[in-house]
Order: structure tokens, then C-alpha cells, then sequence
């Protein structure tokens, strides 16, 4: 897919950190936006800023570990907009902490955002995408912990490495369709996953799915992959660019710009999602 315009794009997790970073670079290059995440405050500030960019978007708040809500979500986007040509499953959360020490609820949770979320992007969009007969494109988020598993995530890296897994088996499956799929695998990337906690339902020991604070517990907050060595202030929102044409054919470069303090070096990113032919991201750093 070369030509963003008018293309209309479906983000999860769209209004924070990665999300709401490549909700931006899709609207900048001419797509219009359907924003969801669990959020609802972060989701109105994150459809204004967009809406007053000049990008067309809307907003549903969604749990995508719910399935009636990303159904919900897929309804909304095609009476809105009459198509979906990319929808990218980014929505996730982190719980750190050792592998043996992770709670019933802890692995649920992990397995209901990171795994089942996307699951539900594909059961909710993908034979839509199929019947509707245009061009279009499935992105996920993974992590580099889907492709070499790290210490004190054990969770976090099966869901990652089963996300993986979709993106290459959905890939094989529908690319007779004319439907590319593309996993990203970041590494560290400054956002607000450290404050994911605040979004934990209170059935699988969270405070809840608003807005507010008040959780149970978080082990370990941090950058993924930080060492859990206490908070980290985020620093550096990524702000990533899509460069439709910059990396020859149907290619989409996305640079996070991430710059982490604290213990790891300054690091910016140029994550490339292969728009067309690779199912993994290569990353530079
Ligand atoms: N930050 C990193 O270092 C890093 C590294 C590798 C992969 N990732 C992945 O990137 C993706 C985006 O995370 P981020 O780092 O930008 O974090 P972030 O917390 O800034 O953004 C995640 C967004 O997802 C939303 N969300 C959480 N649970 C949800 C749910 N059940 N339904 C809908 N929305 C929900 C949050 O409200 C938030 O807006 C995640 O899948 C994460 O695992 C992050």
C-alpha cells in the first residue's frame, strides 16, 4: 500500500505511546482514523488533537479483550467510513514480574489484552476486509519479547511471541486476498505502558477499566524490558513519521524517535513496517 489517502485506518490503543504515535503518521500521510482504546478521557484528547490537525477521526472506546466491543468497533468504522483498508492491533499491556511468580489473573489478563485482543482485530475486521475487496493491511504489535523472550515478563512474552505467530499464520492466509500483514517488534519504547495497571478490571485484581488510578499492585513498573529497577518517568513520547516511499516498494518506515534515560542508552528507533512483503519489522537502533 503506497498511497495513504483516504484510506481509512483502524488503531487500538490509538491514543497513547506507539498508537497514538502512528495514529498521527497515518492521518499526516492522508488517512482517515478511527481511534480505539479503553481509555474514554485519553481517547477524547487524542481524537482532538487529531480532529484539530486537520485529520478526519473518530473515537470508540472498546476493550478489545472484549469481543463484542472490537465487533462493535468494526460495526461503527464501516457505517462511518463504508471501509477499513488497515487496522492496526497495538492495544497491550505488561506485567512484570518472574515467570513462576505470575498470578491466575496476572497470565489472564496478559493473555486477554495482548493475545485475545488482537484475535478478536482479526475475527471483527479480516473477512470484512476479504468481502469489501480493496487492497488493505493488518498490522500488530508484538515486541522484540515475541522474538527473544526476556527476563521477568514471562506473560508478556508468550502473549508477544503468540502474536507473532498470528501476524505470520494470518500473512500466509490472506495474502491471496490482497491483504498484506505486517508485526512490529520495538524494543524499548518511552510511553505510558509503565501506567497500564490503571486499566486492569477489577475481576483479575486491577482497580478497574476507567480512567482513574488506584491499582491492586504493579511489580516491577517500568519500560519494558527496564530491568524493574522502580518508576521511570516517561521522557520522550515516540513521534514517528511514516515514509510511505521512503524505503522502496511497499514499504512504511515509522521513526519512534524514542529516547530512554535512566540506565539504557539514548536509542532512536527506526522501526520499519513492511507494508507489503515481510511479516516481520526489522528494527534499527
Ligand atoms: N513501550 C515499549 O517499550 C514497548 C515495547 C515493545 C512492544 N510494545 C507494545 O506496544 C503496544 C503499545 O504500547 P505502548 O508502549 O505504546 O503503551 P501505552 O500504554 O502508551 O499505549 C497502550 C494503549 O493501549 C490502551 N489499552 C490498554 N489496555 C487496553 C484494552 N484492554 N483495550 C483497549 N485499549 C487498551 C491504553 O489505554 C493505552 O492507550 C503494546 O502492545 C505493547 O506491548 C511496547
Amino acid at each position: 500500500m503506497q498511497d495513504l489517502r483516504d484510506k481509512v485506518a483502524v488503531v487500538t490503543g490509538g491514543t497513547s505511546g506507539i498508537g497514538f504515535a502512528v495514529a498521527q503518521a497515518l492521518g499526516r500521510e492522508g488517512a482517515r482514523l478511527m481511534l480505539a482504546d479503553i481509555d474514554a478521557t485519553q481517547l477524547d484528547e487524542a481524537v482532538r488533537r487529531l480532529q484539530a490537525a486537520g485529520i478526519e477521526t473518530e473515537g470508540l472506546a472498546t476493550d478489545v479483550s472484549k469481543r463484542d466491543e472490537v465487533e462493535r468497533l468494526a460495526d461503527r468504522a464501516w457505517e462511518r467510513f463504508g471501509a477499513v483498508h488497515i487496522v492496526m492491533n497495538n492495544a497491550g499491556v505488561a506485567v512484570f514480574g518472574a515467570t513462576q511468580d505470575m498470578t491466575h489473573e496476572d497470565w489472564m489478563w496478559s493473555v486477554n489484552v495482548n493475545l485475545w485482543g488482537p484475535i478478536h482485530g482479526v475475527e471483527s475486521f479480516v473477512p470484512r476486509m476479504i468481502a469489501h475487496g480493496a487492497a488493505g493491511h493488518v498490522l500488530f504489535t508484538s515486541s522484540f519479547a515475541g522474538l527473544v523472550s526476556n527476563r521477568d515478563l514471562g506473560a508478556y512474552n508468550v502473549t508477544k511471541a503468540a502474536v507473532v505467530a498470528l501476524a505470520e499464520s494470518l500473512r500466509k492466509d490472506v495474502a491471496k486476498a490482497g491483504i498484506g500483514v505486517s508485526v512490529l517488534c520495538p524494543m524499548r519504547v518511552a510511553t505510558n505502558i509503565a501506567n497500564c495497571h490503571l486499566h486492569r478490571p477489577q475481576d483479575l485484581g486491577g482497580a478497574g477499566t476507567s480512567t482513574h488510578g488506584g491499582a491492586r499492585r504493579h511489580r516491577r513498573p517500568g519500560i519494558i524490558g527496564g530491568g524493574g529497577r522502580g518508576p521511570r518517568r516517561r521522557r520522550h513520547p515516540p513521534e514517528p513519521t511514516l515514509y510511505p516511499h521512503a524505503q522502496g516498494s511497499g514499504e512504511v518506515c515509522a521513526d519512534a524517535g524514542g529516547s530512554h534515560r535512566g540506565g539504557f542508552r539514548h536509542c532512536p528507533l527506526t522501526l520499519r513496517l513492511r507494508l507489503e512483503s515481510g511479516a516481520r519489522t526489522n528494527l534499527r537502533h
